[in-house]
């Protein structure tokens, strides 16, 4: 827990409703243990996306597609979504819900490698969302930050581990190395030349950031 029981429970409890869609896949998630963002992290990043006017969106992370939908659903009509999983019975469902989500159009779910997807493709993106595994998060961003225009926003997933990153040492099964690697990461990040950026305790910690 970052923030105590009763912010939480306040946080919880003013949220509006999911839609069908979206309840039934984080229903999906809990009932087969995908790991999918927080709720209130998903309406941050739609808020976000819709606040920068995002155009081109990458993500890291699809699985089956939670985080995805949120940032989909604030793009205008032509825009552009290109996320990234390996897994590929999560990418399969993710594709499933796309098209009932009438957002289809608008995004390239790649069963890839991002490390290797990445590589392949052309920016400039307005946003980019990293939420694959968290060793590899280093590498997606220098990877991303090339791709990402001036003014874009670059926004990062359990920044905080339940407070284990903050604590500097492992709790709720974020392991000791993981801690370490997250620190160094958040380290990395915010003294990144070409970012500007902080970290917010919203849902496991998201670290959001303004490219120079
Ligand atoms: C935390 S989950 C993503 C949750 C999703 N963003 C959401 O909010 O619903 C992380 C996902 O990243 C995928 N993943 C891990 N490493 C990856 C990589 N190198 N390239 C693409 N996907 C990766 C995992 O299979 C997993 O489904």
């Amino acid at each position: 827990m970052i923030v105590t029981d009763a912010v939480r429970s306040y946080i919880d409890e003013t949220r509006p409703e999911p839609d069908a869609l979206l309840a039934e896949m984080q229903e999906r998630g809990q009932r087969d243990s995908v790991p999918i963002l927080d709720a209130q992290a998903a309406r941050l990043l739609n808020v976000l996306a819709r606040a920068t006017g995002a155009r081109r969106i990458v993500e890291v992370g699809t699985a089956i597609g939670v985080s995805t939908l949120h940032l989909a659903r604030a793009l205008p009509p032509d825009g552009e979504l290109v996320s990234f999983e390996i897994d590929r019975e999560r990418h399969t469902q993710a594709l499933s819900y796309f098209a009932r989500a009438r957002v289809a159009a608008r995004v390239d779910l790649r069963l890839q490698d991002a490390g290797e997807g990445l590589r392949e493709l052309e920016g400039p993106f307005d946003l980019a969302f990293l939420d694959g595994l968290k060793a590899e998060y280093a590498g997606h961003l220098e990877l991303i930050v090339p791709l990402l225009r001036p003014g874009a926003l670059v926004a990062v997933d359990n920044v905080l581990m339940s407070g284990a990153v903050a604590e500097g040492r492992a709790i709720d099964g974020w392991s000791g190395d993981r801690v370490a690697t997250a620190r160094a990461f958040n380290d990395r990040f915010l003294g990144h030349p070409e970012l500007d950026g902080l970290i917010t305790p919203v849902g496991d910690g998201i670290a959001l950031a303004v490219k120079r």
